[in-house]
């Protein structure tokens, strides 16, 4: 390796939510596991992490609850930290941007980038809500991306296509706020012209760094092939940073000139004047995770402000991710399709390595990828119960059983043993080129090869069969076993530390590195081996149900929340509706119409013989003997019509409900069938 350390860094998420498997899977998993790999490495490295506490995503968020962004930021700040923690993202400072080191580091570093004169002081036409009274700016005003046309683009950029934006770039732009159409006023801030860095940001990214991935250049290259435009690093709000300038009263830093530079306010707060080492010694290695959405800052922006202030190194790569969805459907704060991690946490206490295993299994490295719940437990069942929890449980239990749980000496090994060996040390060496090149889905898969490389030997060796025997070739297969199980706790520690730790504790080891892995001695002859403890469970349906359902209860809500009446339609005399002949009539007999999913057949009391209705709402009602002896209203006077053979006398009227489905109409007390509705 020629760098001497790594700073790798994770996306600050904006404490207006807890965090969801979309930001876990896109950065937090995959930074933990590289930071992991690298300290079992022996590396030196520090991973850094915060909340991202200003912006307009806060005041939002604070506006709709009546309360202030402080109190928000110190809420989801506190639920965003205490989870990771627990979900064991190894951060080594875990810091927010509204801290005092932070404002002093972010100040003080855009008052350089302006004594040294990077800025460019312009006045423009920009939006303003006149209801609102205030400037509309990124969160704050939505349109139609100029770019790839889609709506609901922001006003600093376009979450469908990537592309960063200005405001006054949106087509139809609407205030968020209030919902009006924004004004043009006139207001000063101060821009970074980024057109200034294009030359060297193009030679450092599409000539020094081809080895990006593709998704990261390719984003970046067609940026640069637009042309890139200065860009306003100040806001009118009353929530940010204030900038550090005479006369610049009102004013804040736009939230992406702030955030990015928490990653050096946090790494001072960790270790003070030693940042420098991290941040300015070109034998630092600096990497960044983040989500696909973050590219354009990460990229282009921060490392313009980098360039611009001179004396900081820029990132060595950027491994963004593309996005999870959630049961294929787009992850949604607002719309509350997530599963919250703090949620995660309650409901499968002890369960985080699964999580974590599914989420790095499915990640979406080359492209969009979607969690399931169904998956989530087939995973858990059929691979970590089934292929690791099994393997280890085996090895462990039987050494109990025939070796009193101490590990016997080996006698001479054989091919079978010699080819264990050989297949962990492939297997580590794949594994090494996968977590370096950052393909965490193939060094898992790779991990997970190992551990069934350990079932198909026992089921090759069969100790079970040879202790009837030779005891002497029953301890060198346990003891091969045992060294398997070290290897493995070895293997999955960047992917599932708290397995990996319980693992370790069963084999009485402690010290873990990198070099150890292939090495087939790792626990010693005579060692005490704990025991057999379990380090998976399967995980029911009902369990799995309970999740599904909650999704499902979510959808319900959000589609009343969405919810509109129709329109009402056009005029209607008192001679038309005098017209129809409503009725009440009593339910007599329901049922499903044979060979029809639709229809229900009823028999209705109306007073004056009995008539038979059909009705297509079989869909809202799977029991339809429910209805049986319920007052409804109905149409009597439509003529007869035959639908699957049957003739229905009528039509029963319905509710339409927002989901679709329909509720029959009652009156609101017992009524004599027949009589009028009018
Ligand atoms: N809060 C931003 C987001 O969630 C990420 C900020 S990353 C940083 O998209 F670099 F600005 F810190
Ligand atoms: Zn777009």
């Amino acid at each position: 390796m020629d760098f001497k350390r790594t700073l790798i860094t994770t996306a600050l998420p904006y404490a207006n939510g807890p965090v969801h498997i979309g930001h876990l899977a896109g950065v937090y998993v995959p930074a933990d596991i590289y930071a992991r790999y690298m300290r079992l490495r022996g590396q030196e490295i520090l991973l850094i992490g915060g909340s991202d506490e200003h912006g307009v995503p806060i005041t939002i968020k604070a506006r709709k609850e009546g309360v202030t962004p402080q109190d928000i930021v110190d809420r989801y700040h506190k639920i965003i930290k205490d989870s990771f923690e627990e979900f064991g993202i190894s951060f080594d400072v875990y810091g927010r941007t509204t801290s005092d080191t932070h404002r002093r580091v972010a100040s003080d570093f855009f008052r350089r980038l302006y004594d040294k004169g990077e800025f460019v002081e312009k006045t423009s036409l920009q939006l303003y809500d006149e209801e609102a009274g205030q400037f509309l700016a990124d969160r704050y005003v939505t349109g139609t991306c100029p770019h790839c046309g889609k709506e609901g683009a922001y006003g600093d950029q376009c979450e469908s296509c990537g592309t960063s934006l200005n405001a006054t770039d949106l087509i139809n732009p609407r205030s968020t706020i209030t919902g009006s159409v924004p004004v043009m006023r006139e207001t000063t801030h101060y821009y970074l012209p980024l057109d200034k860095w294009q030359p060297k940001l193009e030679k450092w990214i599409l000539d020094d760094h081809k080895e990006w991935k593709s998704n990261v250049y390719g984003q970046c290259k067609s940026w640069l092939d637009m042309g890139l435009q200065p860009r306003a690093v100040s806001r009118d709000l009353d929530w940010g940073i204030p900038v550090p300038v005479e006369g610049a009263d009102g004013k804040v830093l736009y939230v992406w000139f702030d955030a990015p530079i928490g990653y050096i306010s946090n790494t001072i707060d960790l270790v003070g004047d030693d940042y420098t080492k991290w941040w300015k010694d070109p034998e630092t290695r600096m990497l960044h995770f983040i989500g696909k959405d973050n590219i354009v800052f990460h990229c282009i922006v921060f490392p313009s402000m980098l360039m611009a202030e001179g004396s900081f190194n820029l990132p060595d790569n950027v491994p963004a991710n593309e996005f999870l969805n959630l049961e294929d459907d787009k992850i949604s704060t607002s719309r509350n399709w997530a599963v919250w991690l703090h949620e995660y946490l309650r409901d499968f206490p002890g369960k985080q390595d699964v999580l974590r295993y599914v989420l790095t299994a499915n990640a979406p490295e080359t492209k969009d990828n979607n969690f399931t719940w169904k998956d989530f437990q087939a995973r858990n069942n059929s691979e970590l119960v089934a292929i690791l929890g099994n393997f280890v449980n085996r090895a462990v239990v039987l050494t109990h059983k025939y070796f009193d749980g101490v590990l016997p000496a080996p006698g001479e090994l054989q091919e079978e043993d010699r080819n264990l060996i050989d297949e962990f040390r492939h297997l580590k060496e794949e594994m090494t080129t996968a977590l370096d090149n950052f393909h965490f889905r193939e060094a898992l898969r790779l991990a997970m090869d190992m551990a069934r490389a350990g079932n198909k030997y026992l089921q090759e060796t069969e100790p079970w069969k040879m202790a009837k025997s030779d005891m002497t070739r029953t301890a060198t297969i346990l003891y091969m076993a045992i060294q398997t199980c070290a290897n493995l706790s070895i293997a999955f520690e960047p992917f599932l530390p708290f397995m990996s730790e319980k693992l370790l504790k069963m084999l009485n080891g402690d010290k873990i590195s990198w070099d150890m892995l292939g090495c087939f001695d790792l626990v010693p002859a005579g060692a005490k081996i704990g025991e057999p403890v379990l380090l998976f469970e399967k995980i029911e349906d009902d369990v799995i149900e309970a999740q599904v359902q909650k999704l499902l209860d979510t959808k319900k809500a959000n589609e009343l929340s969405a919810w509109k009446p129709e329109p009402v339609k056009a005029d209607c005399s008192f001679d038309d509706f005098e017209k129809l002949d409503i009725r009440v009539g009593k339910v007599l007999e329901c049922s499903n119409v044979k060979k029809s999913k639709k229809l229900l057949q009823f028999l209705i009391e109306d007073g004056m013989e009995k008539r038979t209705i059909l009705s297509g709402i079989a869909a809202s009602y799977p029991d339809p003997s429910v209805l049986v002896g319920k007052e409804i209203c109905f149409i009597a006077n439509f003529p007869p019509r035959k639908m699957m053979g049957i003739e229905s006398q009528g039509m029963i009227l319905s509710a339409v409900n927002p989901d679709g489905t329909l509720t029959v109409i009652a009156p609101s007390a017992d009524v004599a069938p027949g009589a009028q509705v009018g």
